[in-house]
């Protein structure tokens, strides 16, 4: 039985240690905002937090989230909407919507560590594919949503590889 942090509450899964953590959310936890796109790491559909980076959940064992902390769509704003989800309702980002969960992880664990990113910085760590092309929308929500929340110092060194990562 894996017990996995996942949205601040402790769950229980059944499926083994090595089953992608995307499916034990999917599957048996019925956490379905979180999807499918490529299962090879190319495309971040599949993007999660795990303490805090962006991570692609297609290719990281349940086992390895044991001990740390999930974030999934579903616990984003979960209370109440976050400033970058405000911009992203404002910028009419979505359009089919398949990758936009993705993004949306993607884009705030960016603006976590990186709190007024670039347009360079956007494009070198949000690589996720959005096949309807909303690539532009995507920077002026990260943007907007770094106006209303300003820039503060980073703290320690939380910045660690992040999985998920340009968009094009
Ligand atoms: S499903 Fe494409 S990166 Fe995970
Ligand atoms: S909004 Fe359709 S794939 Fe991104």
């Amino acid at each position: 039985m894996l017990k996995l942090n996942i949205n601040g509450t402790e769950r229980q899964a059944r499926s083994a240690a090595d089953t992608p953590l995307l499916w034990v959310l999917r599957d048996e936890l019925n956490l379905t905002g979180t999807k499918f796109g490529c299962g090879i790491a190319l495309c971040g559909s599949c993007t999660v937090h795990v303490d805090g980076l962006a991570v692609r959940s297609c290719v990281m064992s349940a086992g390895g989230a044991i001990g740390k902390k999930v974030r999934t769509i579903e616990g984003l704003g979960a209370d109440k909407l976050s400033a970058l989800q405000e911009a992203w309702i404002a910028h009419s980002v979505p359009q089919c919507g398949y990758c936009q969960s993705g993004m949306l992880m993607a884009a705030s664990a960016l603006l976590a560590r990186n709190p007024a990113p670039t347009d360079a910085d956007i494009d070198k760590e949000i690589t996720n594919i959005c096949r309807c092309g909303t690539y532009g929308r995507i920077r002026a929500a990260i943007h907007a949503a770094a106006r209303v929340e300003p820039p503060k110092p980073l703290v320690g060194a939380a910045v660690g590889a992040v999985v998920a990562g340009g968009v094009k």
